[in-house]
């Protein structure tokens, strides 16, 4: 019996930054953003988008080719939970129109949580063959205007459905996992943007993935010329870089090419949309699944996925016969080339216009008439949404 991913949509919100402009108003070389760190643009979140509305708006996409009736699970992986209480899951779940007699949960470790949720989904599917699994992996990356970390912001949400027809990918059950105890990134309860040792949080995702990958080769007995590609956490494009480049010389030149070319189509869609935290890794797989002329059924991808705190996990998708064919049922960078580019000005507005405060009721921007699902704002501290399916 084989397991995996047999559908993934992405969504991002409708707003876009570009980094030239962000670098000249912070007073950078523009090449420090798009060169020494590896972005173009970000996705930036409107007051009437939060992890429930992109993460339906993900998995609404999915949900046209799927019947929701088979769906036992819903996990949802966020570390940009809407309430400190009730789970994003249990929203989601709603405005899809999922039966009542399922699980539906929510679950935190920084950037893991999506991969944990993932594996879940994986041996739960394994236990029970006739069941799938919907994984959300939502997120909005703030740290805050004139921050080192506000060029790798960015928003957005992956939807997986895993089952046992597995049509765009194999999990291969060869992961490798450890957690190791970091102050390099967090977000106390009171601060909506997230505090980081930036450069610390760079070593600690370097070192985790060369300790992970010397142990995934002991354990699975195999070397870096069994893998095709690989797809990264990707905070910001270049740490695909730093952590590749640690192994490649492994390989010989022209091995080493091929690798380099995978991770530049792996890099492609999280360089326009910036961080999404728990969603990176998977826009990234994404990325190099739909850039990428070279890759056949049968190869096998590395996926390497990274929480701050810390948590790392390392393993392995194959790729099934007709996954193009899947993937193209949506077209990505149509989405992206959608997104209306803000001026300096009207970002830092949307920026500062989020409503944390739930002790007054207010209404957000929601456009309304969109068809996608929307925040609201608040009505005697409860979140409003509205979507029309
Ligand atoms: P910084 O201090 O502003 O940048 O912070 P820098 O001075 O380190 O420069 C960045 C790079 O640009 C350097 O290259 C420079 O040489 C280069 P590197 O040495 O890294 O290869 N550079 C130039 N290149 C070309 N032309 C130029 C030029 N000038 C400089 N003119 C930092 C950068 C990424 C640290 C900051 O943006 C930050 O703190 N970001 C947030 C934290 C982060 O993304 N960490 C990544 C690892 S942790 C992680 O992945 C988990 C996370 O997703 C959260 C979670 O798990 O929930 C963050």
């Amino acid at each position: 019996m084989t397991v995996g991913i047999e559908q993934m949509t992405f969504y991002t919100p409708g707003f876009s930054l570009d980094m030239v402009e962000l670098a000249k108003a912070r007073g950078e070389e523009p090449e420090k953003y798009t060169i020494g760190i590896g972005q173009s643009q970000q996705s930036v979140l409107p007051n009437y988008e939060d992890v429930v509305t992109m993460g339906v708006n993900a998995a609404a996409t999915l949900l046209k080719t799927v019947s929701t009736a088979d769906i036992e699970m819903l996990l949802f992986g966020t570390e940009s939970g809407v309430d400190n209480s009730k789970s994003a899951a249990i929203f989601a779940k709603n405005f899809l129109g999922l039966k009542d007699d399922i699980r539906a949960i929510e679950v935190k470790q920084a950037c893991y949580g999506g991969t944990f949720a993932l594996m879940q989904a994986k041996d739960f599917v394994s236990l029970h063959p006739d069941k799938k699994v919907l994984v959300i992996a939502a997120d909005v990356a703030r740290y805050g205007l004139h921050t080192p970390g506000e060029v790798t912001q960015g928003a957005g949400a992956v939807a997986m459905l895993i089952s046992t027809d597995p049509k765009i990918a194999e999990i291969n059950g060869d992961s490798v996992y450890m957690v190791q105890d970091e102050p390099d990134f967090w977000r106390p309860i009171d601060s909506d943007i997230a505090l980081v040792d930036g450069h610390q949080s760079t070593d600690v995702y370097k070192d985790m993935f060369l300790s992970l990958w010397q142990r995934y080769k002991v354990q699975n007995q195999r070397s870096l010329s069994d893998f095709a590609g690989f797809a990264f956490h990707l905070p910001y494009t270049k740490m695909g870089k730093k952590a590749l480049e640690q192994i490649l010389p492994e390989v010989d030149e022209e091995r080493q090419v091929a690798l380099r070319k995978r991770l530049t189509e792996s890099q492609y869609y999280n360089r326009l949309v910036g961080n999404l935290y728990t969603g990176s890794l998977y826009l990234s797989l994404l990325s190099l699944l739909d850039r990428s002329e070279e890759l056949a059924a049968g190869d096998r991808i590395g996926l390497f996925s990274f929480g701050s705190g810390a948590e790392a996990e390392l393993f392995s998708l194959t790729l099934t016969t007709g996954y193009q064919k899947v993937l193209s049922q949506q077209n990505v960078q149509e989405m992206l080339n959608k997104r209306r580019q803000l001026s300096l000005f009207e970002y830092e507005t949307m920026f500062t216009s989020q409503l944390f405060d739930s002790s007054e009721d207010v209404r957000s921007e929601a456009p309304g008439q969109t068809g996608r699902c929307e925040f609201l704002g608040w009505q005697g501290h409860y979140r409003q949404y509205q979507y029309k399916k």
